[in-house]
This record gives C-alpha cells, sequence and structure tokens, in this order.
C-alpha cells in the first residue's frame, strides 16, 4: 500500500469519543518511549505528524489519523504508552485503563500493533500486555523497534527470546515485524499487512 495522504482527526481521552465513521482501524501501543509515534511517522512518511519526545509519556491521548481519505480510507491510532511515564502514577493509570477499554469496545478495530524494543530482552510489563491481548481474544501483531541500536547477532538472539514469550501465551506466533524509523526500514511489511486485513475484512463485509 502507498500511503498518498495522513491526516490528524482527533485526539481524545475516551473511547467514547472516538471518531464515528466506520473505517477500518489499526493501532499501535506499547511502552512508553519505544518509538510508537515516530514509527507512524515513518509509516506515513510526515515529520512531525505525530508528536515525539526522548522524554517517556509524550502521547497521552487516543489520537486517530486519517490514511488515504480519498481512497480506501482507514484510521490509525497512536496511544499512550503503558508502564514508566514522566507522570503521577495516577494520571498513568487512567490512561491505561482508557486505552484498554479502547482495545475492548473499539468495533472495527482490525488489529493491535504491539511494539516492542528490540534491545531488550522479554520485560513483564510487555508480556502482560500481550497476556492481556490474548484474554481479550484482540486480533494483535508485534513490531520490534529501533533494531538500528543493536550490534549484529543480538536481534536474533532477542527475537528468539521473546519468540518463546509470546508462544506462551498465544496459540502459535503472531505476525512480528521488525523495524527501524530512524533508518526507515520494515514499513513496505508492516503497510502490506495493514493492506492484506483490510482485504480480508471487506471480502467478509
Ligand atoms: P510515548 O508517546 O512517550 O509513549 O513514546 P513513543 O512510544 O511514542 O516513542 P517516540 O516515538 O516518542 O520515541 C521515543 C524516543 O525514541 C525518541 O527520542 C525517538 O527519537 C527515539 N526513537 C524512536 N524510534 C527510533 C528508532 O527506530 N531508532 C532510534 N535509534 N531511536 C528511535
Ligand atoms: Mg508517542
Amino acid at each position: 500500500m502507498n500511503v498518498i495522504s495522513a491526516d490528524f482527526v482527533s485526539s481524545v481521552a475516551f473511547v467514547e469519543d472516538c471518531p464515528k465513521e466506520p473505517l477500518p482501524e489499526f493501532a499501535f501501543v506499547g511502552r512508553s518511549n519505544v518509538g510508537k509515534s515516530s514509527l507512524i511517522n515513518y509509516l506515513v512518511n510526515k515529520k512531525n505528524l505525530a508528536k515525539t519526545s526522548s522524554m517517556p509519556g509524550k502521547t497521552r491521548t487516543i489520537n486517530h489519523y486519517v490514511i488515504n481519505q480519498t481512497k480506501r480510507p482507514w484510521f490509525l491510532v497512536d496511544l499512550p504508552g503503558y508502564g514508566f511515564a514522566n507522570a503521577p502514577e495516577k494520571a498513568r493509570k487512567k490512561w491505561e485503563k482508557n486505552t484498554r477499554e479502547y482495545i475492548i469496545d473499539r468495533k472495527n478495530l482490525m488489529c493491535t500493533f504491539v511494539l516492542i524494543d528490540s534491545r531488550h530482552k522479554p520485560q513483564e510489563l510487555d508480556s502482560d500486555f500481550i497476556r492481556w491481548l490474548a484474554k481479550e481474544q484482540a486480533p494483535m501483531a508485534v513490531i520490534f523497534t529501533k533494531t538500528d541500536k543493536l550490534k549484529p547477532g543480538v536481534l536474533e538472539e532477542n527475537l528468539e527470546l521473546h519468540y518463546a514469550m509470546l508462544s506462551k501465551f498465544l496459540d502459535g506466533l503472531p505476525n512480528v515485524f521488525i523495524s527501524s524509523a530512524s533508518e526507515r526500514t520494515g514499513a513496505t511489511e508492516v503497510l502490506d499487512f495493514v493492506t492484506q486485513v483490510m482485504k480480508t475484512w471487506i471480502a467478509e463485509k
């Protein structure tokens, strides 16, 4: 898929305030600072569509962007990160609750992409969230981020550990993608997957 256009639609706290158009929707979630907003900007080829920051906890609301508005439009959604954020515990818990309600209630959510920092071995925050998605039977895929920061061989080692973690909670492995927003790798595969899921959705309607 080519991204012809990408436009900001809304930034809201609660799922009930999200856009009403029944477009297919794909969301990006993951720990604070994992690179969600950077990946989104790279996917849509716009520098500052989603706000990024080196300080964790930048994205605090559910942000909708409409992709390819005039031909086969879909929503791309940037979500607040879970885990460490530069904010009080109470506020963090509130965003996490809003994110979970969004994932459960959003009817046209085709897939939640869980982003995992490829530099780290599996961490409880990620596995807890993935376990929760599996329990809710929420469709998901995984994107490993920041691969440019790794020494050769480390990616493969970490991936093996993550695959073992994922297969504990899921029936088989989910779709997995490898990316670097800095080096601009991985977008084609993610966008092709979006196309494929949308085609299935249209065929089933
Ligand atoms: P929150 O909104 O706080 O949850 O963070 P986020 O997951 O949206 O992360 P964001 O995209 O704001 O990126 C966090 C930091 O990581 C920024 O300093 C980015 O420049 C950096 N970063 C993001 N992606 C990459 C990448 O692929 N490679 C490298 N080297 N740095 C990256
Ligand atoms: Mg962000």
